[in-house]
């Protein structure tokens, strides 16, 4: 085959990546300043290829249960922001979790994530108490936490309780570039530090970014991944931004699909036994985003299984999709499309014990 001079020089950094050696910043941000089209045209086989052997030609499955659309912070880009009054706030009930687990279980379900806004009703003992019902109500099953930033003492409650994973996505981890995100009570160190004390007490941790949020550069993609790769997190979550109504933000440009299907593909051939979802986010962007994440090296997918009459009020961003292929109703549909591109469900726990 013949490359030419850019498609020979991202090959060998990304061929770098794939043999285990660290790259340098200045590297990163030669893959990142790539026009994500070029740089697909290289990793998107590679990542597919390396997810392929990891995984087969198979995707985990997680049941999302969105138990609390509170939120304490004021995030810019969220539509669950303090500040939206247009938001529609819900929590969900012990009993009305537990019955979305029973429902999800019998369907072949066995990880449920317990994802909320930062809502101080959702207290410690409350989450433990649901953890440990859910652990013992559901053999085999894996409880993965995203409730935001909590203190070391919190997360060794949980960890104790059961939960085996916890999502924390840094955003962005350039500290500018996080300050313009973000409130001021919020900084990227305590974020960072948050991830790495659920590292250390033993959670398959999940990181993340959003592609495309206002400010982002290729300067600031390259420290992600320069972060990630000292982090070395067991799960990798990357959406498209996408302005949400009664933010800051609502008038900003959406994130690229492209670009975010780079940076799935870039991560997964850093960390070849990742779990990386392809997210709702890319799904609401494009009708084949699911496809697309999976062929570019995405190895999970996360129907929603929250009781249908809250699911709108989960609003993060616009027309964030809810029915269909995103929620377990579209379960026989989903099976159909991943058969479409030669992929089945493994229902498996899918955990992640060391992503390299
Ligand atoms: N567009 C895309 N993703 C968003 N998130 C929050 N708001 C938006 C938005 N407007 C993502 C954040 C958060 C995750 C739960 O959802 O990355 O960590």
């Amino acid at each position: 085959m013949f490359f030419n001079g850019e498609e020979s020089r991202l090959r060998s950094l990304l061929e770098k990546l794939d043999s285990g050696v660290k790259l340098y910043r200045e590297e990163f941000a030669c893959l990142m300043s790539a026009e994500p089209s070029v740089l697909n045209a290289v990793a998107s086989d590679m990542a597919g290829d390396i997810a392929r052997r990891t995984f087969g030609r198979r995707v985990f499955l997680r049941g999302l249960i969105e138990i609390s659309s509170f939120c304490k912070n004021d995030c810019l880009y969220c539509g669950l922001r303090a500040s939206n009054k247009d938001a529609q706030r819900y929590r969900l009930s012990r009993e009305e979790i537990l019955e979305r687990c029973e429902a999800g279980y019998e369907l072949g379900l066995r990880t449920f994530v317990l994802q909320g806004g930062e809502d101080l009703a959702l207290t410690d003992e409350w989450v433990a108490d649901v953890v440990r019902e859910i652990k013992k109500r559901f053999a085999g099953v894996a409880v993965t936490l995203s409730l935001g930033e909590r203190d070391k003492v919190s997360y060794r409650r949980f960890k104790d309780a059961g939960a085996d994973r916890y999502l924390l996505r840094h955003e962005t981890y350039n500290a500018e570039h996080y300050a313009r995100l973000h409130p001021q009570t919020m900084s990227r160190d305590a974020r960072v530090a948050c991830l790495h004390t659920l590292k250390r007490l033993g959670f398959q941790t999940g990181a993340g970014m959003m592609i495309g949020s206002p400010g982002q550069t290729p300067a600031t993609l390259a420290d992600d991944l320069m972060f990630l790769q000292e982090l070395r997190p067991e799960m990798v979550g990357i959406g498209p931004f996408i302005p949400a109504h009664g933010t800051p933000f609502e008038h900003e440009p959406k994130g690229s699909v492209e670009r975010t299907l780079s940076l799935i593909s870039v991560v997964r051939i850093m960390f070849p036994r990742a779990n990386i979802p392809a997210t709702t986010a890319l799904a609401t962007l494009d009708a084949k985003g699911r496809e697309k994440g999976i062929m570019a090296g995405a190895n999970v997918l996360m129907p929603n299984i929250s009781p249908k009459e809250q699911r709108a009020k989960y609003s993060i961003y616009d027309n964030k999709a809810n029915t269909g292929l995103e929620s377990i109703e579209g379960l026989e549909e989903l099976k159909e499309r991943l058969a479409a591109i030669d992929y089945t469900v493994d229902w498996g726990r899918g955990d992640c014990l060391d992503p390299r």
